[in-house]
């Protein structure tokens, strides 16, 4: 549908199909999922590739071989080892980067080791994921002040005025690189260069970035850069990673912390002699079968390179675009290419049950409130998959065919 006329965004316009030659779709086979279903849901979990399986069955195997020396022969490095297989993933050095067992936890570990009472204001905006705003929020009981900076349009927050809000009693800015809701990437250089300024630390969460956009945290000039591998990266739940910029690793102090954190942490000593690298941010024993899981999609996704991701979910997302203006559906995401990320959000009316009946048909998507229904296409979608999602969501408004699905709490429309 839709891709003879001339569209808006760009690539649906061509009339030609661009995926018939997408060397790309050579990777579909090693993602079993795909074969299934119509995986429109890379934004929230990734599918696997089945070589997480095998993964999986080395852990179990060398656990069951090797015992308690599995520790030795692999496990206790394991955070910082497959931190080295991100950090080119986001332009890091080896050895700046560690596994952590969620984002939100990561996120709290380096707030931890703020002065807060020298400093008692973070800034951060309104679009952040909700789960650091509870965190930062849990600060207020400290007397932390949190400048929480809205969003106009329910899309973008401008950088200006987060810029704006800093000033000298700032700690930290906290801030998605790409916000959730709407794939609205972040201006990030007016942020860094007032946080610079006074002196304040730059948290940035990159979650919905890694994996989709290119990252590289030099030119970015951010402080501390979090992700997690769930989503773009297809690695399953259970790993998140934290890169602290080098020359800044010493300075901190996590009071969030543990035995990994320790120089020599099989002596067990009663106090805790940190270490001055990236590992003073462990805390305790890390969840081994998640990182083995995750390894497959990392080696995928470094395999194939942000470039090439990049320039589809850019041609990808503007079909999805110009698929909904044919269809006079409303989307709540950027026009601006190099302002948008690698989802597309549907805002129509009743959109969770519309969200529930596309599951029905096998579409996997997901629905978020003041978004809608996030499709969220991947360097292994096909462009005939994106066409049907939208034509689908088209069906089932025409049809009702999403009557069944509704919540109570909804209000129907
Ligand atoms: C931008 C962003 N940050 C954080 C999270 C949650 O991270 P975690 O569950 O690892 O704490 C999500 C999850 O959807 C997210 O999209």
């Amino acid at each position: 549908m839709g891709t003879e006329s001339a569209g808006a965004n760009g690539e649906a316009a061509k009339g030609n199909d661009p995926s018939t030659d997408d060397p790309l779709l050579a990777w579909r086979g090693r993602f079993p999922i795909l074969g299934t279903s119509n995986y429109m849901i890379s934004n929230s979990l990734g599918a696997v590739p089945a070589a997480a399986g095998d993964a999986l069955g080395a852990y179990y195997a060398l656990w069951a071989t090797r015992g308690v020396q599995s520790w030795q022969d692999a496990w206790w490095t394991l955070s910082a080892d497959l931190g080295n297989v991100v950090a080119p993933l986001i332009g890091a050095a080896p050895g700046d980067v560690v596994f952590q067992p969620c984002v939100t936890l990561a996120h709290a570990i380096v707030l931890s080791a703020l002065d807060l009472r020298r400093r008692p204001r973070i800034v951060t905006d309104a679009m952040h994921f909700p789960s650091i705003l509870y965190l930062l929020d849990g600060l207020q009981a400290d007397g932390v002040e949190i400048v929480r900076v809205d969003s106009d349009d329910g899309v973008s927050v401008d950088a200006e005025r987060i810029a704006a809000a800093m000033d000298d009693r700032t700690a930290a800015v906290c801030l998605s690189h790409v916000l959730f809701r709407s794939a609205y990437i972040h201006d990030l250089t007016p942020v860094t260069t007032a946080a610079r300024a006074c002196g304040a630390l730059t948290i940035i969460d990159g979650y919905q970035a890694v994996g989709v956009i290119p990252v590289d945290v030099g030119p970015l000039d951010v402080d501390v850069y979090i992700g997690g591998v769930l989503k773009w990266l297809c690695g399953g739940p259970g790993g998140a990673f934290l890169w602290v910029r080098p020359e800044l690793q010493s300075e901190l102090r996590p009071r969030i912390t543990g035995w990994m954190a320790h120089r020599q942490p099989f002596d067990f000593a009663p106090t805790l002699d940190r270490r001055d690298d990236i590992w003073r941010f462990l805390t305790g024993t890390p969840n081994i079968s998640a990182l083995y899981a995750a390894r497959p999609g990392l080696e995928i996704i470094g395999a194939i390179g942000s470039g090439p991701i990049r320039a589809k979910s850019m041609r990808q997302t503007a079909r999805l675009l110009d698929l909904a203006d044919a269809a006079g559906l409303r989307c709540t995401t950027p026009r601006d290419p190099a302002r948008r990320g690698g989802t597309v959000a549907f805002d129509v009316p009743n959109g969770y049950a519309v969200s529930q009946a596309l599951k029905a048909r096998g579409i996997l998507c997901d629905f978020r409130p003041q978004a809608g229904i996030r499709l969220s296409p991947h360097f292994y979608t096909r462009d005939d998959e994106l066409d049907a999602a939208v034509q689908a969501i088209v069906d089932i408004q025409a049809t009702a065919e999403w009557r069944p699905f509704a919540r109570s709490r909804d209000t129907v429309t």
